[in-house]
């Protein structure tokens, strides 16, 4: 068959699949929704969307049509939220009404709006809710969770340590350390270093990650039908959650063979405990199915944008080594070298904490965020939406607000700064979305960050394998995430 006719006729199932998907979705409502480029028909203005960086893309269409303005991607169409004043008129002054969560094919095709990031209404709210309390039982938001924090971090340190004077990619041990935080609490255990059965549950982390973060997982999100028909790594996507599932329902089952009811060790029993005591209801969102894909949102979503942001911001530190020796400065000065920094020391760490924002301002490792729906008509900048419409709230555009951060596309702690050298907070910053929607485990997450990142600089000098005049900071992927280049960490004790 010629590349003419093949073209053709993937053209016509184009077109067959996503008519059929405007017909039945029938969210087309031209005219409800603000002014945007002109779509095609069926394509929608993916045309416009080629550059391979969709985050700066919709920033300069925000340039054209304003800050608030209707996409289309392929044939739905989606409200794009720009800038600082948009997000926050919505996210945060309509928070109830900018509440719910928009679909994406990618997730949804594992999930069925099950668990907590992909579900709405009262489902929603219960698992939220239930995980924050259980959470905050095993230790979240208190001494405990610190404390464990800690102890991963000495663990990175002595792997770390084990290889002075030898470059390596520091990825699986930071995704290892990261991944163990939310393990611990979660599944009750941390996992080895070398534990050939959670590497690879982690390289099927990244893998997914990555693949959600390239053009395939964007076209994925785009025409879903379409792309089941084609071959490519984007059915990885598939294969390797029904491995991450099966994981997880062993260590369900586990928990069920040695659990003793009412006496929970961690998330998953608190979960079973709940399950029995509704088991006469049957409207209970306490079910099985449920329970794997909750565990699954916090272990995926409690590694990946963690562990990346670490990495990310080792590539930061490496580029600017200035920046790194101030960091280690301030550290040296407040904490000394004897004992390991703890969260108690964060308030006298302005220049650590403002280079820990101004890594995740600089990187936006979720640049798109997570997609927003309408739970109710709502009004914003003059327009009307209607109940239902999908909204991408852009949290790059935030960070790359110049209202808000001055030159806002270089690295620069002082954005974080006052004159005097105390930090500054901005509610442009917005790494986890403001509102109700907001990131469950952003406690943690900065925890986390502040832990790991200073535990590494108090111990040890970076140092690039390259220059850093040739160190890249531009992502390598972009999509779902910015993901940095990959790179060498050559570290020396310090
Ligand atoms: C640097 C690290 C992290 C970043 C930048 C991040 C960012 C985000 C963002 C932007 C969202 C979407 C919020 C929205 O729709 O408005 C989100 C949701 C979520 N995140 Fe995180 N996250 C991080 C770490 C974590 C960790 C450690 C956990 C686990 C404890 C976690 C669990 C979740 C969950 C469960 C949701 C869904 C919340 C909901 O739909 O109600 N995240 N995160």
């Amino acid at each position: 068959m010629s590349m003419g006719l093949v073209t053709l006729l993937l053209l016509l199932l184009l077109l067959a699949l996503a008519w059929r998907s405007w017909g039945v979705q029938g969210t087309w409502k031209r005219g409800a929704l603000p002014p945007g480029p002109t779509p095609l028909p069926l394509l929608g203005n993916l045309l416009l969307l080629q550059s391979g960086r969709l985050d700066r893309t919709l920033m300069e269409l925000s340039g054209r049509w304003g800050p608030v303005f209707t996409l289309h991607l392929g044939p739905r169409p989606a409200v794009v939220l720009c800038g600082y004043a948009a997000l926050r008129d919505a996210l945060v002054l309509q928070a109830d009404t900018f509440s719910g969560r928009g679909a994406m094919a990618v997730f949804e095709r594992f999930t069925r709006g099950n668990g907590i990031v992909f579900s709405n209404g009262p489902r929603w709210l219960t698992l939220r809710n239930f995980a924050l309390g259980a959470l905050k039982e095993f230790g979240l938001g208190t001494r405990t969770i610190e404390e464990r924090v800690l102890e991963e971090a000495t663990c990175l340190l002595e792997e770390f340590q084990a290889t002075i004077g030898v470059p390596f990619d520091p990825r699986r041990l930071l995704d290892n350390a990261v991944s163990n935080v939310i393990c611990s609490v979660v599944f009750g255990n941390r996992y080895g270093y070398r534990d050939p059965e959670f590497l690879r549950l982690l390289d099927l982390f990244s893998d997914n990650f990555r693949i959600m973060s390239s053009r395939w997982g964007e076209m994925y999100n785009i025409f879903p039908s379409l792309l089941d028909w084609l071959p490519g790594p984007h059915h990885r996507i598939f294969r390797n959650f029904a491995e991450l599932r099966v994981f997880i329902s062993e260590q369900i089952q586990r928990h069920r063979q040695t659990r003793q009811p009412g006496v929970p060790r961690d998330f998953i029993d608190c979960f079973l405990d709940q399950m029995d005591k509704e088991q006469q209801d049957a409207e209970s969102h306490f079910q099985e199915e449920t329970l794997v894909m909750t565990t699954h949102n916090l272990f995926f979503g409690g590694t990946e944008t963690t562990s990346i942001t670490l990495r990310y911001g080792l590539l930061i530190l490496l580029k600017y080594p200035e920046v790194a020796a101030k960091v280690q400065e301030e550290l040296d000065t407040v904490v000394g070298r004897i004992r390991l920094p703890s969260q108690a020391d964060r308030a006298r760490l302005p220049y650590t904490n403002a280079v820990l924002h101004e890594i995740q301002r600089f990187i936006s490792v979720l640049p798109l965020g997570l997609p927003r729906a309408l739970t109710r008509d709502a009004h914003l900048h003059d327009y009307f939406l209607p109940k239902g419409t999908s909204v991408i709230p852009l949290l790059m555009s935030s960070h790359r607000d110049p209202t808000q951060f001055k030159d806002p596309d270089c690295f620069n702690p002082t954005n974080f700064l006052d004159d005097k050298g105390n930090f500054r907070s901005n509610d442009a910053f917005m790494p986890f979305a403001p509102g109700k929607r907001m990131c469950l485990g952003a406690g943690l997450a900065r925890l986390e960050l502040f832990l790991f990142l200073t535990a590494i600089l108090q111990r040890f000098r970076l140092l690039p394998v390259r220059s850093p005049a040739h160190l890249d900071l531009t992502p390598q992927y972009t999509g779902l995430g910015n993901l940095p280049t990959t790179f060498q960490l050559h570290l020396v004790a310090r």
